[in-house]
């Protein structure tokens, strides 16, 4: 009969196995010394990736957030079908909004563009003289000399707004039509307005093609 050990046998053998844990977690850290030992850098590459990825949140919120106003986004808005927005919409309001859009950066907001490269539309008569030709100019473009109030302009061109997809400059009839009431009667002009079925009738008139030239404009009605 053997009297029974002073010492718990399971304790022991835990007691033993505590070591050899503590022998196995320490082999990994075995060849590594001091912090570095336990902290790894951030990898160099990652932090282009994120500096890149900032970069790009920041470019699309300034470009898409529209400044966070809340006229370009209200959530209370009942949505309202594009036909009757743009039924409603005055031709000279559109028309102006077009303007500082797209023609103001050329031909100035006093309508004088910029002497020796950028025609005046303020007293042409190009812009209160034939509907035809006009509506022509801003759907195709114009290229070459042209003369406006008795000055040659040739050296830039007149860049097509009808018919260039994708580009932006894709206007359809209303806005071209709206465009040039609204040159037809700014700065002293007193053209009459120009109605989107006009617009609508020459564009398919000319078909698809390249800018005009002055020569080309003066062969239209
Ligand atoms: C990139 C500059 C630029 C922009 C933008 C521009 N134009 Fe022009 N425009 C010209 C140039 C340059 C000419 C003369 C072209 C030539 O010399 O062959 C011209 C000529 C004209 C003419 C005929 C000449 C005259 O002065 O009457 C009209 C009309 C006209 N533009 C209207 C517009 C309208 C409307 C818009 C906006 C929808 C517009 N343009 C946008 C540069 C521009």
């Amino acid at each position: 009969m053997s009297t029974p050990s002073p010492v718990d046998p399971r304790q022991e053998k835990s007691a033993i196995a505590d070591e050899n844990l503590c022998a196995v977690h320490d082999q990994p850290n075995a060849g590594k010394s001091g912090a570095a030992g336990h902290y790894h850098l951030l990898p160099l590459a990652l932090l282009f990736v994120f500096s890149g990825l900032i970069f790009y949140a920041g470019s699309y919120l300034n470009r898409y957030s529209g400044h966070f106003s809340g006229r370009v986004f209200d959530e209370r808005q009942l949505p309202v079908s594009g036909a009757a927005v743009a039924a409603k919409m005055d031709p000279l309001v559109l028309g102006k909004k077009q303007y500082a859009l797209a023609c103001v950066t050329c031909h100035m907001p006093n309508g004088l563009g910029l002497p020796g490269v950028y025609p005046p539309l303020a007293g042409s008569e190009w812009v209160l003289g034939s509907e035809e030709r006009l509506v022509n100019i801003v759907l195709h473009g114009l290229k070459g000399p042209i003369t406006v109030k008795g000055n040659v302009y040739g050296t830039a061109a007149m860049p097509a707004f009808g018919q260039v997809p994708g580009s932006g400059y894709n206007w359809n009839d209303e806005k071209i039509a709206a465009v040039l009431t609204y040159i037809r009667h700014e700065w002293g002009n007193a053209g009459a307005p120009i109605a989107t079925e006009k617009v609508t009738e020459l564009r398919t008139k000319a078909g698809s093609r390249k800018e005009w030239s002055e020569a080309e404009l003066l062969a239209l009605p």
